[in-house]
């Protein structure tokens, strides 16, 4: 018989029905999007609401500190959330607590540490890592497809749904930059795309989920007063 799947809603109006009913738990996804297309938000947004709804959040942030992610969350419309239940860290917290590991270990094994004590303290069941490409230029890899295939193993391990944002530089057709996007169980894209002369429009695409039958086509995305949402694009009239 069919195991029943635990399924993470997304917070984000439409999304979870066109996911096929959400994120299934345990799944490592790739938020992957050029710059500004609303990756750290649509995360935050996801872990802000599950933590409100008793799943715990670790908010790992590498390019840009908590106090600023704070700030630009609250000007967006969620209010400080109690530490206990979405707990926010930076990389000023990892370099102090660098200090305290052995020299001879990575940044990967760092963070994996870290999660690994902070989830044996504190049942945490989601987290993110934002971003990938800020961890490799920590991390200084001299085999990165074995070494993130490590990291991959280390977190599924932990058997939490995990957000791992990864930038896309514009122009560049390719996803992620090390084969991620085949390991990872599932890909939101994010894009920005031109709209007659001037309009720019945020678009997002789930380009896999593993398990569930979702939708592929593009959506656009918006955030207002109700939070996100995600629409269907019009086709353009002749
Ligand atoms: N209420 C809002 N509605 C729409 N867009 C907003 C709103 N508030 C902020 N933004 C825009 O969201 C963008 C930033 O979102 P966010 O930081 O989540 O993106 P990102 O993809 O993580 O960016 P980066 O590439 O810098 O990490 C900014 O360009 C900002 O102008
Ligand atoms: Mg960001």
């Amino acid at each position: 018989m069919e195991r029943e799947l635990s399924l993470i809603s997304t917070h984000v109006t439409g999304l979870d029905q066109a996911l096929g009913g959400g994120v299934p738990q345990g799944s490592i996804v790739l938020v992957a999007g050029t710059p500004g297309t609303m990756k750290s938000s649509l995360i935050y947004n996801i872990m802000y609401h599950s933590a409100r709804v008793g799943r715990r959040g670790l908010y790992i942030t590498l390019e840009q500190t908590t106090d600023s992610l704070k700030r630009a969350m609250e000007r967006m419309g969620y209010p400080p959330m109690d530490e206990g239940k979405l707990y926010l860290l930076d990389l000023g917290v990892l370099r102090t607590a660098l200090k305290r590991a052995e020299s001879t270990k990575d940044w990967v094994q760092i963070i994996v540490d870290i999660v690994k004590e902070a989830v044996a303290a504190n049942e945490y069941q989601i987290l993110a890592l934002d971003s990938m490409d800020a961890l490799y230029a920590l991390a200084n890899f001299e085999a990165p497809r074995r070494e993130l295939f490590q990291l991959y193993a280390s977190l599924r391990e932990l058997g939490l749904t995990t957000f791992l944002v990864t930038e896309i530089p514009i122009g560049s057709a390719k996803l992620a930059q090390y084969g991620e996007d085949f390991l990872a169980d599932g890909i939101i894209h994010l894009r920005q795309v031109e709209v007659g002369e001037t309009d720019v429009q945020l678009r997002l695409r789930c380009v896999k989920m593993r398990m569930m039958n979702h939708a592929h086509n593009s959506m656009a995305l918006t955030h207002g007063d109700d939070g996100f949402a995600v629409t269907h694009v019009l086709a353009r009239k002749k």
